[in-house]
């Protein structure tokens, strides 16, 4: 039989009551009293609404997320690939672990070429809010891998992960570059709470996309064929089922822009028409302008610098730093300091 677990720590409602918060939040708020949206910057103009990224992660966003990786322009999968592949065996070596935690796991298709290089693994922890996009990527590696323990965590990685007794070493691994969707406020909190989850011995395993040419990231973000576009409205789609809301996807176009200044891509949908929406659930109508654009996710790119300051601040060292051939694309491995 299949060693299988699967173990949710969201709370009944956590999805319908942290979306009414966050939506609510995100879209009355006034520019003056976000910190994310300093006016005074240089660089695009400021957004004012704006919608956490994690809301776009149903199980059609998780769908959509998938054909994305696939895509010609979106090359932080396949460079993160080719990394794992040139690199598993010596992160196996150095980290020993009979235990790795993926934060983000989604598919877990990457994370095949780790598992198979790690011997003495002993369970594998996917962790994510995404439950179809779990048992999805844990039927398909049971399927193959049959004797591999898989504990499953539905569970919000910014929320305070309690992970289960399994034996160390264990190796935290982050990957997709997701860690750049978090706000620098953000992702310190979650890197000190990240530090909070290893003991001597243990290993963190981060993706990070890297700082390169404008027309290349904005292509990365604004496919050809669209399906970036219909993934960005789905976080629209969301809100409908979930909050009974009468968004037109159609209303909304996507947009994509590199914000040269705070390096991080940033994914917007602008409204067509002036137009006002309303939210059943929230007792609320919103209005957008004609060409307002409301704010869905940052991506944020880094340097090598950066991610050491970034880990260094958090308590970790960083021991190794692998990219691609070309540079797009780094991991880098820290342990606690
Ligand atoms: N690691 C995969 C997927 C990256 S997409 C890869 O590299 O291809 C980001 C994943 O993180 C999605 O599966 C999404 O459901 C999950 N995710 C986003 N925000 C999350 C959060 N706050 N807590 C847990 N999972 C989250
Ligand atoms: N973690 C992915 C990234 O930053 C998420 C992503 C890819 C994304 N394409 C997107 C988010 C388009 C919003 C819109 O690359």
């Amino acid at each position: 039989m299949s060693p299988f677990l699967l173990t949710r720590t969201l709370p009944e409602d956590a999805t319908g009551a942290a979306l009414r918060a966050d939506v609510l939040h995100g879209l009355t708020r006034s520019a003056a009293h976000d910190p994310a949206q300093d006016s005074a910057r240089p660089g695009p103009a400021p957004t004012v609404k704006s919608l956490p990224p994690k809301w776009f992660y149903d199980a059609r966003g998780s769908v959509l997320f998938e054909e994305i990786t696939t895509l010609p322009e979106y090359y932080p999968t396949r460079a993160e690939r080719e990394i794992l592949v040139a690199r598993a065996a010596e992160i196996a070596e150095v980290t020993g672990a009979r235990t790795l935690v993926e934060l983000g796991s989604g598919s877990s298709e990457k994370t095949r070429h780790l598992i198979d290089a790690l011997p003495a693994l002993h369970t594998y922890v996917p962790v994510d809010v995404s439950e179809s996009a779990l048992t999805g990527a844990a039927n398909t590696l049971l399927a193959e891998r049959p004797a591999l323990n898989v504990h499953a965590l539905v569970a919000d990685f910014t929320r305070g992960l309690a992970l289960p007794g399994t034996p160390g070493p264990r190796l935290v691994a982050f990957l997709g570059g997701t860690i750049g969707n978090l706000l620098p406020a953000e992702r310190a909190a979650f890197l000190g709470s990240v530090r909070g989850l290893l003991s001597p011995g243990d290993a963190l395993l981060l993706g990070t996309d890297l700082v390169k040419d404008e027309s290349v990231l904005v292509s990365a973000y604004d496919d050809a064929t669209g399906v970036t576009a219909a993934f960005n409205k789905n976080v629209l789609h969301v809100i409908n089922r979930e909050l009974g809301a009468d968004f037109d996807p159609d209303a909304f176009t996507h947009v994509a822009v590199w914000d040269s200044a705070r390096e991080w891509m940033e994914m917007r949908l602008r409204s067509g028409v002036d137009q006002t929406v309303k939210i059943p659930a929230l007792d609320l109508a919103v209005h957008f302008e004609r060409g307002e654009e409301m704010r869905t996710e940052i991506s944020a790119k880094f340097r090598a610098e950066g991610v050491r300051a970034e880990l260094a601040d958090a308590g970790l060292s960083l021991t190794h730093w692998w990219t691609d051939e070309r540079n797009r694309f780094a991991l880098s491995l820290s342990t606690p300091s």
